[in-house]
């Protein structure tokens, strides 16, 4: 079994290998003078099962285009199986047609991947659980809500807790959350007028000196995660936590959060933040690389991967 890394997230993947005792492939990611990109691989990977690792965030077209080429690399240089683990995976959005005339991003994307030649994925809480379905190759679709869940009980020390989803969409995700801390569960009624602006239309549960826990998987531009925040805040919430997977951060999204009364927002390093985070005092990443080594190690073993989510 053998690692290698794109250029989306190289701190993630040596972590990874840190922790699977093992090097990342020796291998070259160039780019020709107009912007296209050759890839090279530098050693001998005959008859290896190979993870890529690689997010698809920004830049994203540059970031899957990576991907694909690796893969295809590693198809021609007679890996035995190649495994694209995608901590990030960007495009998932558009999972199917909610106005006419629009594309199926998520579809296009994993066809795209299956054709290159990846036999297996892995990724970390897709925003659509159907778009397994989309390819015809097994997914490993991991949860970082294990990982929210000992984070808040060591941190969170109070006993009126309830969490939001802010919007409907993401109210399994709230409700899975909620379970396992055996809280309540309040829905934020969220309305998107146009794409990257959201709006907050009414609560749905009664928050009133509550500490509300937001849970999502995307922060983006930050608008849904603010605009909630303030919602619970003015019909009386006590405190607000949010807890999100894929920090996208775009725009001016760490800014909005540093002036916004969340007291602290939570990601995961499946995107690269540090930079753009550092000395922000309320944002905090939790590394998610052992769940990920973790789960590389079973499939290599061919052992149980939702045992880890046990
Ligand atoms: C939407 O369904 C997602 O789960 C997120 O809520 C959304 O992508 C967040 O976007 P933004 O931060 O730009 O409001």
């Amino acid at each position: 079994m053998k690692l290698l890394t794109g250029n989306s997230n190289k701190t993630l993947s040596k972590d990874i290998a840190k922790y699977l005792k093992s090097k990342l492939v020796n291998s070259s990611i160039r780019k020709f003078a107009d912007g296209e990109i050759y890839i090279e691989i530098n050693e001998n990977i005959r008859g290896n099962s190979i993870f890529i690792i690689q997010s698809v965030s920004s830049p994203a077209n540059d970031n899957l285009m990576e991907l694909l080429l690796c893969i295809d690399a590693l198809k021609r240089s007679s890996a035995k199986n190649i495994t694209a683990v995608i901590p990030y995976f960007g495009y998932a959005r558009q999972d199917r047609k909610v106005v006419p005339r629009t594309s199926i991003s998520a579809k296009l994307v994993s066809n795209l991947i299956t054709k290159a030649g990846a036999d297996r994925i892995v990724t970390v809480d897709l925003h659509a659980g159907q778009i397994q379905g989309f390819f015809d190759i097994p997914v490993d679709n991991l949860f970082a809500t294990p990982i929210f869940a000992r984070h808040i009980r060591k941190k969170i020390k109070t006993k009126n807790i309830i969490c939001v989803a802010p919007d409907v969409g993401g109210t399994e995700r709230a409700r899975a959350l909620g379970k396992i801390l055996n809280v309540g569960l309040a829905i934020v009624d969220k309305r998107r007028p146009k794409p990257g602006h959201s709006q907050v239309m009414n609560v749905i549960g009664d928050v009133k000196n509550q500490t509300c826990i937001i849970v999502d998987d995307i922060i983006d531009s930050g608008g849904t995660i603010v605009n909630a925040a303030s919602a619970l805040k003015k019909r009386g919430a006590k405190d607000v936590f949010v807890y999100i997977t894929h920090g996208v951060l775009s725009g001016e999204a760490v800014k909005k959060i540093k002036n916004s009364v969340i007291k602290n927002l939570v990601i995961t390093d499946t995107i690269d933040n540090w930079a753009k985070t550092k000395n922000v005092k309320n944002i905090e990443i939790l590394q998610i690389s052992s769940l990920m080594a973790e789960a590389i190690k079973r499939i290599s073993n061919s052992t149980s991967v939702s045992d880890l989510f046990k």
